[in-house]
């Protein structure tokens, strides 16, 4: 196949970017993205220009380091990774718009790279459990209600790709923070910090700059792990909860 690509060039945070135009005249449709973006590069590095600089580590749809806006699209027009979205769901003749993740609290690191820190620092501040490890647990010592266990595994697949910020209106990670929110608070190990972790994560997902919900959806029609927008209203009732103790205390 022949195609084009326009990619979005920016050498760092402080300087303008734009969108500069390369034609790739023999894409194979058995090509992942990311191997026709190393195909583009070979051929930049060769003639002496820049490569073009984007995130990914395991290209297997598990690490979430990838992730590109493809022609308005967070990862594309496949419900999955960039890394897992294969040329074959393009054509022949195909113009492609490749950006980075637009949103205030992920800042351009360079080209298609952008630093989602602010990710990390919502972690940081709850999104763990403090109970002492020792060995390995006897596995029905504890025992957890089928659909909880469910629907934590479900929360737990998220892979902080930040496509679900990428597409808010409002650029906001509350599909990210809840999912790792209802992740450990439906989990018996995840109750000694059930309402310090709502609390502090919101408040760190504030403060980084991320917009409010106002339930439009799209985070969820963008996930690549299917994410539902339910965790958002379990966030939501453990943010109440707390917050009336807090209160009430
Ligand atoms: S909720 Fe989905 S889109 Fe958002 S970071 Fe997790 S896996 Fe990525
Ligand atoms: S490179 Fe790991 S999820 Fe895409």
């Amino acid at each position: 196949m022949k195609i084009t690509v326009n990619v979005w060039r920016q050498k760092n945070a402080s300087v303008a970017g734009e969108m500069v135009a390369y034609p790739l005249d023999d894409v194979s449709e058995d090509m992942s993205f990311l191997e026709m973006l190393d195909v583009l590069n070979e051929q930049l590095t060769i003639e002496g220009h820049d490569p073009v600089a984007f995130d990914h580590d395991c290209r297997e749809g598990i690490c979430g380091s990838c992730g590109v806006v493809i022609n308005g699209i967070p990862h594309g027009p496949e419900v999955t990774t960039t890394c897992q979205l294969h040329m074959r769901s393009f054509s022949d003749g195909d113009v492609l718009d490749i950006e980075p993740w637009r949103a205030g609290a992920f800042p351009v690191v360079k080209d298609l790279v952008v630093d989602r820190g602010s990710f990390d620092r919502i972690i940081q501040a709850g999104g763990y459990i403090t109970a002492p490890t020792g060995s390995a647990p006897e596995a029905n010592a504890t025992p957890v209600p089928k659909d909880n266990a469910d629907h934590a595994f479900e929360a737990a697949t998220c892979i902080g790709c930040g496509a679900c910020v990428a597409a808010c209106p409002n650029g906001s990670a509350m599909l990210f923070t809840a999912a790792k929110i209802t992740h450990l608070g439906l989990l018996p190990q995840g109750q000694a910090e059930r309402d310090s972790r709502v609390l502090g994560m919101v408040e760190q997902h504030d403060a980084e700059g991320f917009g409010g919900c106002t339930n439009i959806g799209e985070c969820t029609a963008a996930c690549p792990k299917g994410i539902p927008l339910d965790v958002i209203s379990q966030l939501n009732r453990d943010l109440l909860g707390a917050l009336t103790k807090q209160t009430i205390g």
